[in-house]
Formats: C-alpha cells, structure tokens, sequence
C-alpha cells in the first residue's frame, strides 16, 4: 500500500509555516475583500423598546408598511428585545448573575418580539427562524419567502465579553454584525425618534436637542452621551467591511420606513468605516 502520510504532511498553504498573529504575514492572504454572500438583502432592526412594548398601536403600522414593501425587497427583520430584558437585567443584576448568564436571557427577550413579528406576518410567507438557520440556510429561506425575522442579539451568550455587567453586545450590534458579514444592501434602524441627536431628545435638556441629519462612526465615538442604539455598535462599524451607512429611522411616522428601503433620506445616516472596492 502507498505510504500517503508524506503528502498529506505536506499540504500547501500559504499559511502553513506562520503564526496567525502577525499581520504583517497573513496580509498577503487574509487582505482580500471578502464577497458579498446575499448583496441584494435588506436588513430591518425593529426596536423592543420603542416600537414592539408599544403594542398594537405602533407594531400593527409596522406591519402593515412591511408587508407592502415585500413585493419590492427580501427583508432580514430583526428584533430587539425591549422592556422584559431591561426587567431581566434588573433582577439579574440584583442577585449577582454575571454578564454571560445575563446575554442569553435577553436575547430569548429579543427572539420573542421576533416570533410576535413573525406570526403577524405569516399569511405572507414569513416565518421566525433561529441563528443557525440564518447561518446557513438564509439564502433559501428567502428564495422561498420574501423576508424572515430573528433575534437581533448576537449569539455571544456565555462568551459575551465581561466589559461591563449589562451585555454590551445586543439587537443593534448584531444585526449589523449580520448585515455586515451578510454583504448586506444596507440596515435599517427603526426607532422611535427621528434619527440620532446630539443629546436624548427625551432626557433632560431633550428641548436644546438637534437631529444629526448625516454623522459618522467617528464623530459620535467622540462624544460620550446617549445613544439611541447600542455603543458597541461604534466598535463593529470602524472595523465594517461592506455596509457604508446605517439610516436611524422613526417608525412611529408612517412611510419612513418604506422611503429609506429606497434609499431616501428620512432620518439620520450613520457612516461607517468601510470602503468596499
Ligand atoms: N443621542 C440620542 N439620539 C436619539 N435618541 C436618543 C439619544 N440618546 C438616547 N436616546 C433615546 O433612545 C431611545 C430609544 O431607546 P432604545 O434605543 O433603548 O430603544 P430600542 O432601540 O427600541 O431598544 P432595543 O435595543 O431593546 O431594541 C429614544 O426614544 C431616545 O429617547
Ligand atoms: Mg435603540
């Protein structure tokens, strides 16, 4: 029998004789662009806190606007997870859980208003469906239905990073953390303001508060007040590959949503990092 062992021993690879730590030498390999998997996808975080808690009175319009936009795009609609996780994180905390027991019990939160979503939408095809299903089975889910819904919080669950007690990782970090490695068109934010301010237009001095129409990645990581999304998603953005911008939208105003699919703008475009070739 033929002794295969050297061969197999000598598999080439340009990365076979380096370690993986030093970017000087992996360039030449790991220096490519990456492509983009689903390019004509559009990504949709719908809020927890400011649209789903608000009932049927804001999730019904919602619902209705998405529903006619499926004849014109192929949605990824993620939810956020809103006032039960914000309730969670409070008894948790309280009784010492540390971060990566509390990540995973508010993603479940986040999954919830997905399947709420979900079965809102499923006269039109559109079912929930779970994290590895978007991992691996996106493209044929929407090869079969015009758009599905998921959690928007990343799966870092126990691995989520001790950085703070609160998971800094949540629904706006992952769905751009998806939109992103997806090579999605673009992502969409749904909120209940209308874009990003320069302070919380609900907080204290909301009054003095003025809209920024058009910002970047690198201007709101130099100031250090609220944000309507998560800050982590300051971090994924300066190290974005394909999404250029994010568009903060209201979705308490009727046809936002539907003009910034077409690439209006309607509320606050964030500009990231990437320069896609
Ligand atoms: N700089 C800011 N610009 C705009 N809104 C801000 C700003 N800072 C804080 N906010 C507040 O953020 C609120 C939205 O809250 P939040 O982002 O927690 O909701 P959500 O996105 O629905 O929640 P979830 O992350 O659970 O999906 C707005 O109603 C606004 O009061
Ligand atoms: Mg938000």
């Amino acid at each position: 029998m033929a002794d295969t062992s050297n061969t197999i021993k000598h598999v080439a690879s340009p990365l076979a004789r380096q370690t993986l730590q030093n970017r000087d030498l992996t360039r030449p390999v790991a220096g490519v662009q990456p492509i983009r998997l689903l390019p004509w996808l559009q990504v949709v975080k719908i809020g927890g806190r400011s649209i789903m808690d608000r009932g049927a009175e804001a999730i019904l319009p919602i619902v209705d606007e998405l529903r006619k936009l499926l004849p014109e795009h192929r949605l990824l609609i993620l939810t956020g997870a809103g006032i039960r996780a914000r309730h969670l994180y409070g008894v948790g905390l309280d009784l010492g859980l540390p971060v990566g027991s509390l990540a995973p019990l508010a993603a479940s939160e986040a999954g919830q208003n997905g399947h709420i979503l979900a079965a809102l939408l499923a006269a039109d095809g559109v079912s929930y469906v779970e994290h590895p299903t978007i991992a691996s089975q996106l493209a044929i889910h929407l090869a079969a239905a015009r758009a599905v819904v998921g959690s928007a919080f990343p799966p870092y669950h126990h691995h989520e990073f001790p950085t703070s007690r609160i998971p800094p990782h949540r629904a706006d970090t992952g769905a751009f953390l998806l939109a992103d490695a997806l090579g999605a068109a673009g992502l969409t934010i749904v909120e209940d303001v209308d874009g990003v301010y320069d302070r919380d237009p609900n907080g204290a001095e909301g009054d003095r508060a003025q809209l920024l129409r058009d910002t970047s990645v690198a201007e709101l990581s130099a100031q250090s007040g609220p944000l309507p999304f998560d800050r982590a998603l300051l971090e994924v953005m300066a190290t974005a590959r394909h999404i250029e911008r994010v568009q903060v939208i209201n979705g308490l105003v009727p046809g936002r949503l539907s003009a910034a699919l077409r690439g209006e703008h309607v509320g606050t475009l964030v500009r990231t990092a990437a320069h896609p070739a």
